[in-house]
C-alpha cells in the first residue's frame, strides 16, 4: 500500500500499448490494435488508476505509447471520466501523444475539454519515401492537417517529434524536413538520432549489411538541428529537446532569455531527468516512487488478467542503494543543458557531486565535454552530443 503520510506523487505516466502497425525502428511495447482487447485494457487501466489515486495529485500527466490517439472517442471518455471522478484532472501540464494519422476534431475537442493542454505528435520525417521506409502509417499531408485540427481545437502547446540519421536520409532531405517543421511554429521540438533497437526490422537490416551507418553525417545532422532550431528561436534545454520560452512571440536569438528551462519545456520529462518520483500505469510502464522502481508486465493480456483479479500488474520491483540511485540521477540530469546545480543535486539525492564524482567531472572537463563552475557541472555542446557515454561514468 502507498505510504499516505508522505506528500502525494505529482507526476503520472500512462502507457497505451496499441499501434495500427509496428514501425520498423520501434522497440516500445505495443501491439497491433484489437477491438476487444482495447476495451479490456481501458477497464483494467481504470482499475489501476483507482488503486493509486489516493497517492496522486498530478501536476503533470503524460499519455504515451504506443499510440494513445488510437483509442476511440468512447474509450477516451471512459478514461477521462474515471480520472475526473478520482480527482486526477487538475494537472498543470497534460500531454497526449498522437500519431498524425489518428487525429480527429471530435477527439481533439474531447481531450481539450477534459484539460489536456499539450499534444506531442510523432512526425519523424516529412519525406514521403522515408515515412514509408520507416513503416509509418501517415503521410506528410496528414501532419499538416492534424496540426491544423489541433490548433483549431485550442491547443497552444504542441510538440513535433523528428528523427535524424534515418537510413536513406541525406543532409538535403533532413534540412528540408527541419525547415518545414520549424515553419509550422510549434512550441516544442524533439529530435532523436535513430537507435538500432534489438529485435526491430531496422536492426535486422543493419545486421544483414543492408544499411551503411555514417557517423560523420549523423554528427553533422545533429549540429544542423541545434543550429537551425536555436536560430529559429527555440531554446535547447536537453540533448534532443527544444522549446520556446514565451507564449506569444517567436524570438530572435539575440533576445534569447537566460532561463535555463524554457516555459514550454516538457515539465513531465524534466521531472524524469531531475530524478523525481512518478507513477507509471499500463502495460510495460515503470514507476519510480520514493526510491522504489517497479515495472508492469509488458503483456497486455496478462496486465488485464491481473487487474481483473484486483491485483496490481507488477512484474518487478527494485530498490537501489542510495549511492546507485544518486549516480543514476546524476546521469539523467546531465542530459539537460543546465546540467546539475550542485545544491539542487544535493537536495534531491543527499550526495554531493563534488565529493562523490570529482574524478569523473575532471575527466570530462579535460576532454572538453564538461564545464565545472562554482555552482554547477554541465556538459558542453560536444559533451551533449555524446551524453550517453558521459553519463555512464556516473553510474555506481
Ligand atoms: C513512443 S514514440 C510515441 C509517438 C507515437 N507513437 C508515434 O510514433 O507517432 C515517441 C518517439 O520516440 C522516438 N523513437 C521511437 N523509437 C525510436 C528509435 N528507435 N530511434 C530514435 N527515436 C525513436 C520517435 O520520434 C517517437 O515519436
Ligand atoms: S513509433 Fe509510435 S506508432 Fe510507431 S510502433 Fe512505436 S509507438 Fe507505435
Amino acid at each position: 500500500m502507498p505510504d499516505m503520510s508522505a506528500a502525494r506523487i505529482a507526476n503520472l505516466y500512462i502507457h497505451v500499448p496499441f499501434c495500427a502497425q509496428k514501425c520498423a525502428y520501434c522497440a516500445f511495447y505495443s501491439e497491433p490494435s484489437g477491438g476487444d482487447l482495447i476495451n479490456r485494457y481501458v477497464a483494467a487501466l481504470v482499475r489501476e488508476l483507482e488503486m493509486v489515486a489516493d497517492d496522486l495529485k498530478p501536476k503533470t500527466i503524460f499519455f504515451g505509447g504506443g499510440t494513445p490517439s488510437l483509442l476511440n472517442f468512447r474509450q477516451w471518455e471512459q478514461i477521462l471520466r474515471a480520472m475526473e471522478r478520482l480527482n486526477l484532472l487538475a494537472a498543470e501540464e497534460f500531454t497526449v501523444e498522437c500519431n498524425p494519422a489518428t487525429v480527429s476534431s471530435d477527439k481533439a475537442k474531447l481531450l481539450r475539454d477534459f484539460g489536456v493542454n499539450r499534444i506531442s505528435m510523432g512526425v519523424q520525417s516529412l519525406d514521403e519515401q522515408l515515412l514509408e521506409r520507416l513503416g509509418r502509417i501517415h503521410t506528410r499531408g496528414m501532419v499538416f492537417k492534424s496540426f491544423d485540427i489541433l490548433r483549431h481545437a485550442g491547443f497552444d502547446n504542441l510538440n513535433l517529434d523528428l528523427m535524424f540519421a534515418i537510413p536513406g536520409q541525406t543532409m538535403a532531405i533532413w534540412r528540408a524536413t527541419l525547415n518545414e517543421a520549424i515553419a509550422m511554429q510549434s512550441e516544442h521540438l524533439s529530435s532523436y538520432e535513430v537507435i538500432y533497437e534489438d529485435d526491430t526490422p531496422l536492426f535486422a537490416q543493419l545486421q544483414a549489411g543492408e544499411i551503411d551507418v555514417d557517423e560523420d553525417l549523423a554528427c553533422a545532422m545533429y549540429e544542423e538541428l541545434v543550429e537551425r532550431a536555436t536560430t529559429a528561436g527555440f531554446q535547447q534545454y536537453e540533448v534532443a529537446n527544444f522549446a520556446r520560452d514565451e507564449r506569444t512571440a517567436i524570438q530572435s536569438p539575440d533576445a534569447r532569455p537566460q532561463n535555463p528551462i524554457p516555459n514550454f519545456a516538457c515539465k513531465h520529462n524534466v521531472n524524469y531527468w531531475r530524478g523525481g518520483s512518478f507513477y507509471g500505469l499500463g502495460p510495460s510502464a515503470t514507476s519510480y516512487v520514493r526510491g522504489v522502481r517497479t515495472k508492469n508486465w509488458s503483456n497486455t493480456q496478462l496486465y488485464c488478467e491481473q487487474l481483473e483479479k484486483g491485483k496490481r500488474a507488477v512484474e518487478s520491483r527494485e530498490e537501489l542503494p542510495p549511492l546507485s540511485r544518486a549516480g543514476e540521477t546524476a546521469a539523467f540530469g546531465l542530459r539537460m543543458v543546465a546540467g546539475w546545480p550542485f545544491e539542487e543535486f544535493q537536495r534531491t539525492t543527499n550526495f554531493d557531486l563534488r565529493r562523490e564524482w570529482p574524478a569523473e567531472m575532471s575527466q570530462l572537463a579535460g576532454r572538453g565535454w564538461g564545464i565545472i563552475s562554482s555552482d554547477s557541472f554541465r556538459l558542453t555542446p560536444q559533451g551533449l552530443r555524446f551524453a550517453d557515454a558521459a553519463a555512464e561514468l556516473f553510474l555506481r
